[in-house]
């Protein structure tokens, strides 16, 4: 049978049964063929009750194809779908790139170790596929990782760690807004919403009015969020205490609770302090889109604590960040939660200008026109501005050395960098517009197609 013969038959009415059968039908006329093997083995794949052949079927055409990923993937699945726990870790052993196995496929293969009783291999793979799609995580294993790390608490080292584990969390930057270029709107509303409160406290409170709270940065990447969270601790004095996405993989492989916990408290402790959290995405993942509820126990300690439920949040400072505020629950914006949530869209023309005069400051240069580098750096993030610089620095150190000569940076310098780099943003914006015209309830993403008018 002619390949286009197949294809051609294989229409989305058709069942899933008579699809089988017509590729088996076209197997069988045409043995060799890889091309029809393999439609039958993704096929099988996604039909149950076919364990023994689709193994059949993969062994067959990895005698061809004997270092094909996606086919030993394969393999690892129907093999763990058979129970076949030691043929998984063997393949998963001999691969010459571990790290290539795509993310559903490590979590496979963590469960094999836990059930060979080697709980460190399983969580290292756990944590890893976590990293990739928080949307794996799993009730068992998240149990399982919980349990194991509350048996480690009772180490005597722990205490050790955990005074280095606050001390690597906590800081006091000694940066501020000055720091900050352009942002005018964003600094604006910390200052309204999270400043004037702290530094009016008393008046805040005869009024009953919380002192403290949750804004919620977000935007493409590179525009400043994490910036400007620690300018904000900066610039009122207070302390900072930054959870990134690894504090938050940790969470989620074992001990959430707990964890969870021992920051909010650090932060109480700290007061004033800013409590930051970075990529809070990985947290608050909407509870539909996790595959079990495991996600529900963080999420919901999460909110608990943002609430300050059993303890005092006053004075207390939460600043979340996040480039996909669309798969966060919307838990995570009911009234004295992030209740602020704020866009920080690229730098405009002026916000460039300041942004390049602060990252230039310290360099040698000379006569250089900011506002013709910033006309030329549309869509530039900060951190495209960076690059730019850096573009510019190296050409002229390259140079140097051949000619002995150092000389400092021009507007020519600059330009050319900004030649060299492509912004950053523009990707961000074609998902972002998606949903700022499909799923835009209650005005949430009007700041977006504010931006892109
Ligand atoms: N307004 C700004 N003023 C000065 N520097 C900035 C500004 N915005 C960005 N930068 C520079 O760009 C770098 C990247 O910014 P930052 O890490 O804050 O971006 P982000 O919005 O948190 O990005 P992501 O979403 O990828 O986490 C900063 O370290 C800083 O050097
Ligand atoms: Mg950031």
């Amino acid at each position: 049978m002619k390949l286009r013969a197949i294809k051609n038959r294989y229409s989305p009415t058709m069942t899933p049964d008579k699809e089988l059968q017509d590729l088996r039908e076209a197997l069988k006329a045409s043995p060799d063929n890889a091309y029809i093997r393999r439609l039958l083995i993704n096929k099988l794949r996604g039909v149950p009750g076919h364990e023994t052949e689709l193994e059949r079927e993969i062994n067959l055409l990895m005698k061809r194809e004997p270092h094909d990923l996606d086919l030993k993937q394969a393999l690892i699945e129907v093999y763990h779908k058979q129970g076949k726990n030691s043929a998984c870790l063997i393949i998963y052993e001999e691969l010459g790139h571990p790290e290539l196995l795509n993310p559903e496929t490590r979590v496979i293969i963590a469960r094999c170790y836990l059930k060979d009783g080697d709980h460190q291999q399983a969580g290292l793979l756990y944590r890893s596929a976590l990293e990739d799609n928080i949307l794996l995580a799993d009730e068992e294993l998240d149990q399982v990782f919980r349990q194991a790390s509350i048996y480690e608490a009772e180490d005597p080292d722990q205490a050790f760690d955990e005074a280095t584990e606050d001390d690597r969390l906590l800081s006091k930057p000694n940066m501020n807004f000055d720091d900050v270029g352009g942002m005018e709107t964003v600094k604006r509303e910390i200052d309204l919403k999270i400043i004037q409160p702290l530094q009016h406290a008393d008046l805040y409170r005869s009024y009953g009015k919380k002192v403290g709270g949750g804004i919620l940065l977000y935007g493409p990447p590179g525009c400043g969020k994490t910036f400007i969270a620690r300018a904000t601790a900066g610039q009122i004095n207070a302390n900072f205490i930054s959870v990134g996405l690894n504090d938050i993989l940790d969470m989620w492989v074992g001990n959430s609770e707990k964890q969870l916990a021992s920051y909010f408290d650090l932060a109480r402790e700290k007061k004033p302090c800013v409590l930051f959290f970075d990529e809070v995405d990985a947290l608050g993942a909407k509870r539909s889109d996790m595959k079990q509820s495991a996600g529900r126990n963080v999420i919901n300690q999460f909110l608990a604590e943002l609430d300050g439920i059993s303890s005092n949040n006053d004075g207390l400072l939460i600043i979340g960040a996040t480039n996909v505020p669309w798969h966060l629950d919307t838990a995570f914006r009911r009234p004295g939660r992030f209740d602020r949530i704020i866009f920080v869209p690229p730098p405009d023309a002026a916000g460039r200008e300041a942004i390049l005069k602060l990252k230039v400051a310290d360099k040698p240069q000379e006569n250089i026109d900011f506002a013709k580098v910033a006309k030329r750096t549309k869509d530039f993030s900060g951190a495209d501005l960076n690059a730019v610089i850096d573009i510019a620095v190296e050409g002229i150190l390259e140079e140097a050395i051949k000619t002995g000569v150092p000389r400092p940076i021009t507007t020519k310098d600059l330009l050319r960098g900004a030649e060299k780099h492509r912004p950053s943003t523009s990707e961000w914006f074609t998902t972002a517009k998606n949903y700022a015209m499909f799923a835009n309830k209650g005005g949430l993403y009007d700041d977006i197609l504010k931006y892109l008018k």
